[in-house]
């Protein structure tokens, strides 16, 4: 919204488009635009409309496909009306959103924004899931409504539209916050909601309860006040020109302010003339009561949200790994001690817990599967994992002597908020680990650790991997920090740590041996992966990366299962990583393998050459296998060991630097992230927004 800024309509729209742009990377496959209109009454009739009201109706566009296919339409759509758009606007209020379909087909009729119907009286954008929708679309049908599109939205404006003409029909008016209030009162699920009405000109109306939803404020010409805000006075002509915004995410405001409020659950944020009035919703109470809110300030920089010198988001954030773990890591290690002050009120029940349960979706999922081991090593609790959706459908058994921890780049996922709901029901600790300042997981869990990543925009999430990995590690250090039995173990990986950024930037150097084994495979119908230990989680994110991006079936698996099964796949063609750096699962079979420690001992006596332990350590067995079955291999090892992995030279060998176990994994999938970009690119595929996927999945 501009408030008497006297910008001309071209830069609100390309305000508008340019934030749909930031936030595409939550949804791409279609979107949509509702601007303020100043047609002339022809106009409005040669377009099968006529003005309803003294105000001027919306103009609403909505497109199929990218948010380019949006501006072009919006642009082409201007010319032919012979819109005027540098005509100045003191109070202009647009809204905009990009769509990820789930209720109905991308299509222009499912796109938003959503309409009460003819005139566009109510229009509303939305993110999140109304489930109540089936019984609300039927009542709204039996009162005379047509629906048009396949979505859960359009049940809102409707609604809206119902409650404002039943409470014209009555005794007196009814403010747009009444209306909203009302529509909230029927809504199910999960929303953030912005309106707009012709009815209530210069007026904007947000609101949520589950979803996200920011409001950044951008007094121009002086800086803006950072004191609370409530019940700002409108503006008079000479108080400073302001600007507001409402998203889903702070990308899409940072280049504008970085003042900002998360808005809560149930609060209803009205903008009239100027003046924004935070309102509490409650379903006892008739009126809603204000609420007070202290800008917060953004620590974003507008570099993070852009793609710099490199091609792809997805490309610029790999190689920003090195930095990314140096700011996770940041005011965190000092002494040989790790601090982390989201976890120390909460420290004593977390050590006395019965269990940790690691809970996530995706790369997240994997992030905390790669932590698991050091975390059972350092704290001496049983660490059990669940994918969030699975948890839920099984109503699996939580009980309050366990530390949940909720591991999910942006805070926002759907399946994980709610498995986060089912566990605080059921008396769990509950611990956030995420990428997302402000974020519903970060807001709902007791305590927790931000990754500091910085803002990730490719789909396929890797800096923030890996920094998930490294501060999990942190909170391992710091839970067993109190056990003098693994003092050298920690030191070493604290040791560690503070070598990692460097280390990694040595890996990148793979970057061209990455790319010349994408053009090797570039043809390939599949590629398996292969990791135990420490590197289950690195078979298993890497296949996940070429999967999602480069769009080529690959399955991680776990090297311990595949006499049970996958070998039967292995011929000479099917190309087949293996992931055998050095770690215990590397160095000696298990001990208490009777057989093998005999066998050991068997070729101590008879040989005294070390690199028989190698050559029978566990993936070594599996490398032998695969080669006895010529397999087509490429084998990531440690640097130095590449004659002892593949002594006949035949399979691909890709060396990597040796570091503590536990760190290994972060090493370990940066060539992997490295090949799915190049495989991705090679083929021909849109690296930052594959097909299908989005970001940020906040719908079940
Ligand atoms: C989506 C994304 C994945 C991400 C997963 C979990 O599927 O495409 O990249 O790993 O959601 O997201 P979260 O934000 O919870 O880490």
């Amino acid at each position: 919204l501009n408030y008497n800024v006297g910008r001309e309509r071209r830069y609100i729209l390309e305000v508008l488009l340019n934030g749909l742009r930031r936030l595409e990377y939550r949804g791409y496959d279609s979107a949509g635009i509702a601007i303020d209109s100043d047609l002339s009454l022809e106009v409005q009739n040669e377009n099968g409309k006529c003005k309803p009201y003294d105000s001027a109706s919306p103009l609403v566009f909505r497109q199929e496909g990218k948010i380019e296919s949006l501006v072009t339409s919006v642009y082409s759509a201007v010319d032919k009306l012979d819109l005027d758009l540098e005509k100045l606007f003191l109070v202009h209020a647009g809204i905009a959103h990009t769509r990820w379909a789930t209720h109905g087909v991308p299509a222009p009729k499912n796109s938003h924004p959503q309409s009460s119907g003819q005139f566009d009286e109510f229009l509303v954008v939305h993110n999140g899931i109304i489930t109540n929708y089936e019984v609300l679309k039927q009542t709204l049908i039996r009162q005379g409504f047509t629906f048009e599109s396949d979505t859960d939205t359009e049940v809102i404006p409707k609604l809206a539209k119902f409650v404002f003409d039943q409470a014209r029909d009555g005794e007196g008016g009814v403010t747009f916050s009444q209306v909203v209030m009302e529509v909230m009162r029927q809504l199910e699920g999960a929303y953030a909601l912005i309106f707009k009405s012709p009815h209530y000109p210069n007026e904007l109306i947000a609101c949520k309860r589950g979803s996200t939803l920011i409001l950044g404020v951008n007094e121009l010409g002086g800086e803006t006040s950072r004191h609370l805000f409530h019940d700002v006075k409108a503006l008079t002509a000479n108080e400073k020109p302001k600007e507001l915004f409402f998203s889903s995410d702070l990308c899409a405001i940072v280049e504008h302010t970085k003042n900002y409020a998360a808005i809560e659950d149930n609060e209803i944020v009205h903008i009239k003339d100027g003046s924004v009035s935070i309102l509490r919703f409650d379903y006892e109470k008739e009126m809603p009561a204000s609420v007070q809110r202290a800008l917060s300030v953004l620590n974003m920089e507008v570099e993070q949200i852009k793609k710099g010198d490199f091609d792809h988001f997805m490309k610029k954030e790999i190689h920003e790994q090195p930095g990314s773990l140096t700011t996770s890591m940041r005011g965190r290690l000092k002494d040989g001690i790790v601090g982390l002050g989201g976890l120390k009120d909460h420290m004593r029940t977390i050590r006395r817990s019965r269990r940790i349960i690691f809970i996530g979706c995706g790369t997240s999922f994997h992030a905390a599967l790669a932590a698991r081991p050091i975390m059972e090593e350092l704290t001496d609790i049983p660490v059990t994992m669940e994918i969030a959706s699975d948890m839920l459908d099984r109503k699996a058994l939580i009980f309050k002597e366990d530390t949940a921890v909720f591991v999910s780049q942006s805070g926002e996922t759907a399946d994980t908020l709610l498995a986060l709901e089912y566990a605080l029901e059921n008396g769990a600790l509950c611990l956030g680990v995420t990428n997302t300042v402000g974020s519903t997981l970060a807001r709902k869990t007791h305590c927790g650790v931000h990754i500091n990543a910085g803002c990730e925009i490719g789909v396929a999430s890797t800096k923030a991997y890996t920094c998930q990995i490294v501060v999990m590690v942190m909170i391992a250090l710091a839970i067993g920090s109190d056990k003098l039995s693994t003092l050298a173990k920690r030191e070493d990986i604290i040791a560690g740590l503070t070598k990692l950024p460097e280390q990694v930037h040595d890996v990148l150097e793979l970057d061209g041996e990455m790319k010349s084994l994408a053009e090797s495979l570039i043809d390939e119908q599949s590629l398996l992966m292969f990791g135990r230990g420490n590197n289950y989680a690195t078979a298993l994110e890497g296949a996940l990366k070429v999967k999602e991006v480069a769009l080529m079936h690959s399955e991680g698996m776990l090297a311990g299962e595949m006499k049970h099964g996958p070998l039967a796949l292995v011929d000479e063609y099917l190309p087949i990583i293996v992931i055998a750096t050095r770690d215990d699962t590397f160095r000696l079979c298990n001990v208490r393998d009777n057989n093998s420690h005999l066998f050991y001992c068997f070729f101590f006596l008879v040989s005294s050459c070390i690199i028989f332990l190698f050559i029978y350590s566990k993936q070594q067995s599996v490398i032998q296998q695969l080669h006895a079955r010529k397999g087509r291999l490429i084998v990531m090892c440690s640097k130095g060991d590449a004659s002892l992995v593949c002594p006949d030279g035949r399979s691909r060998v890709i060396e990597v630097p040796q570091v503590v176990d536990c760190l290994q994994p972060i090493i370990n999938i940066i060539p992997l992230q490295l090949l799915a970009y190049h495989l991705t690119v090679l083929r021909g595929y849109n690296v930052d927004q594959p097909r299908n996927l989005a970001k940020s999945v906040t719908t079940q």
